[in-house]
């Protein structure tokens, strides 16, 4: 299989204090900016799709095959994760793993904790045959993730236990402060010291979701604190549109859409290795 779970990739990470980061994709220009900077650099990759931007992309299939393609194309090395990102519902969650993805997020936060568990554990349960990672939520991480806008509530200490414990999860996302999008003026508030209480209770490895903006000294704090993966996509995405906004308003008259899109790629690569030297984890492939 040309794509891995997450297990052994964040387990390592975590071991060894660093983050694998989690880029979102929105097109082929981004998985081949992001497969080319991760095999440059030798670090481990996740490639994710939120799930509401699956059929924008295709579908499971193929977004699975497109990766795979550029994958082999690439000769790509290095492990790369293809995940879901805040998978909506049990039946997406398997459909991807049918697909080909192999790591799903099941995000049950916004029901009780007992029907988040079930449902993660029905996902669970059908991942662990396949040899398919899961990442599930408590808590609400905040801010506008492709169109889906809510508030910052913090994941309860017990909760996060009783998830971890009751399902087979390889990876947590207890929400303590971040949030998806631009953070306000007084930037983010993150609550360090649930994290440490949480890290200090748990063996798996926490994610850290709504990244884009945090800056590094508080990034590198997560990391101490047992964050082994971070997301991101409002940072490649920022960098993206700002490249196509500038080529086309410094060339009114361009129209041919690879002279539009290579330095947007160009600006991408730059973010995304930026990122990847944040996270420590080159040459940890
Ligand atoms: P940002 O919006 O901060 O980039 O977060 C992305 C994310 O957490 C995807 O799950």
């Amino acid at each position: 299989m040309a794509f891995v779970s997450i297990t052994n990739m964040l387990t390592k990470a975590k071991r060894e204090k660093y983050a694998v980061a989690q880029f979102n994709i929105n097109g082929l220009l981004w998985i081949q900016a992001i497969l080319e900077c991760a095999e440059q650099l030798k670090s481990p990759i996740i490639l994710a799709v939120s799930d509401r931007m699956v059929e924008y992309l295709g579908g499971f299939e193929c977004i699975h095959n497109m990766v795979l393609s550029i994958h082999k194309k690439l000769n790509i090395t290095i492990p790369v994760a293809l995940h879901l990102d805040h998978g909506m519902s049990v039946e997406h969650c398997l459909q991807a793993i049918d697909a080909g993805f192999s790591s799903v997020m099941f995000d049950g936060s916004h029901s009780e904790i007992a029907e988040n568990i079930k449902n993660t554990q029905i996902v669970s349960n059908y991942a662990k045959q396949k040899g398919v990672s899961v990442e599930a939520e408590v808590g609400t991480v905040g801010g506008n993730e492709d169109g889906l806008i809510g508030g910052v509530k913090y994941a309860d200490f017990d909760e996060c236990l009783r998830l971890v414990s009751e399902t087979k999860i390889d990876a947590l996302a207890a929400a303590l402060g971040s949030v998806h999008g631009k953070y306000n003026s007084s930037g983010p508030n993150l609550g360090f010291k649930e994290m440490e209480r949480l890290n200090n209770s748990l063996k798996i490895p926490l994610v850290l979701h709504g990244a884009s903006g945090i800056p590094e000294p508080q990034l590198k704090k997560c990391i101490q604190f047992g964050h082994a993966k971070i997301n991101f996509n409002t940072e490649l995405v920022t960098v993206w549109a700002n490249s196509v906004r500038n080529t086309l308003q410094s060339n009114p008259e361009i129209c041919e859409p690879r002279l539009i899109m290579l330095p947007a790629k160009e600006a991408l690569e730059q973010k995304i290795k930026t990122i990847i030297n944040i996270m420590g984890s080159s040459n940890r492939a």
